[in-house]
């Protein structure tokens, strides 16, 4: 069988052998520490459980729903308002199945067979997977160290910047943790302005943010909703990533057309998602900031535990990942991930996993407790894997 062309724009599940490696270590009775998984060990709150509950137990919310209920698009408004200060209305807000569906599906609304896009290297996998779909063509700006893994506008062509269609921005940044400063919004929107260039910013994690810093929102600053739109999912803040909601808000004429596409194969997010999405967000968000707060004591346990063992590993500054240069001996974050899980039961995500720049890096998540996360220096300690 022949399958699409469009298949082999994707390579080959890399993950594959390192599963292999830890089921077979977990078959052997080691202690594994997986600090691959991008998903919250923290509980969803009662509330937002027994709002699905209630709805699912009514026959009327089991039909198409076909659309974004008002209530649901008005708890959007509101809680935009409340929690960045950001007015928006109804015609600027649409629904998706995750952000990773939505961000899937953005390349189509946007782009033609050979456009060019924008992409953060390193960055979440969904960004290339979405231009490729479309048929576009990525120019990866680099996130590196030097810059403190934030976008250098200047570095990018000028005549890149004119072709390009969309620029995926998204801070705090997965894989690398960086945070974005207002100085740094703002000149973005002045790039998109100058070069008719469309804003994608995916905020997965501005609940998810350290040292005292705010996490807002891209549409907090002037000009924003003009230039773009905003990826605002309730995966990461809520703990509920399994359930699939998030929110595509912005431009109306983008939001328009995002709409357009999806109603091409959508009928609708289920009903009792959207009494779910609204439950979270009406409700208290008390929980949402203390969250914030273990983060950071599992961040200070990891980066802090990987220093005192002699690992040169920097503070990440929001997300739940923190993003780790590979020993120097290594040449392959691939090689080095394999020789991790089996020496030290620690699995992690091998940085190539994030295009281009991400090699030489691995990513970890603060999934586990603080003593686990020591309990997992420790192993490294002892494997002396760091010294040869
Ligand atoms: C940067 C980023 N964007 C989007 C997603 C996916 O979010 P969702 O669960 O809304 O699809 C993730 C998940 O890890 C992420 O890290």
């Amino acid at each position: 069988m022949q399958f699409s062309k469009r298949l082999d724009r994707f390579g080959d599940e890399i993950f594959a052998a390192l599963n292999e490696r830890r089921l077979q270590l977990e078959k052997e009775g080691k202690t594994i520490y997986n600090l691959s998984v991008g998903t919250p060990d923290f509980t969803t709150a009662p509330h937002i459980k027994q709002a699905l509950i209630d709805a699912a137990a009514d026959q009327n919310n089991w039909k198409y729903s076909l659309r974004d209920a008002p209530e649901l698009l008005d708890a959007v408004c509101a809680y935009y308002q409340r929690r960045f200060g950001v007015t928006i209305t109804p015609d600027m807000v649409c629904s998706c199945y995750g952000s990773q569906e939505g961000i899937g599906h953005m390349g189509m609304v946007l782009c033609d067979e050979g456009d060019t896009v924008l992409l953060p290297t390193p960055c979440y996998p969904v960004f290339i997977a979405g231009s490729l779909l479309a048929g576009a063509e990525p120019y990866y700006y680099p996130m590196v160290k030097e810059n403190g893994f934030l976008p250098d506008l200047d570095a990018i062509p000028e005549d890149v910047a004119r072709r390009a269609k969309y620029m995926i921005v998204s801070l705090p940044s997965n894989p690398t943790g960086s945070i974005a400063t207002p100085d740094l919004y703002q000149k973005i929107i002045a790039f998109a302005k100058r070069y008719d260039v469309v804003i994608i910013h995916d905020n997965a994690y501005s609940d998810i943010i350290f040292d005292g810093a705010h996490g807002g929102s891209f549409l907090a600053y002037d000009g924003a909703a003009e230039v773009g739109v905003e990826f605002f999912s309730l995966s990461k803040s809520f703990n509920l990533t399994g359930a699939r909601i998030s929110f595509c808000i912005g431009r109306p004429d983008i939001i328009a057309a995002f709409r357009k596409l999806r109603g091409q194969i959508d009928f609708g997010m289920f009903l009792p998602l959207q009494k779910v999405a609204i439950a979270a967000l009406t409700g208290p968000t008390d929980m949402v900031e203390e969250q914030c707060g273990k983060y950071q004591e599992r961040r200070d346990a990891l980066c802090g535990g990987l220093r005192s063992i002699g690992w040169d590993v920097a503070d990440s500054h929001g997300s739940m990942f923190i993003w780790v240069p590979i020993p120097a001996r290594y040449t392959s974050s691939m090689d080095f991930c394999m020789d991790l899980i089996q020496r030290a039961g620690v699995i992690c995500t091998p940085g190539v996993s994030f295009g281009p720049a991400g090699e030489g890096y691995v990513r970890m998540a603060l999934v586990l407790p603080p003593e686990q996360l020591r309990a997992a220096v420790e192993a490294i300690r002892q494997s002396g894997i760091l010294e040869g």
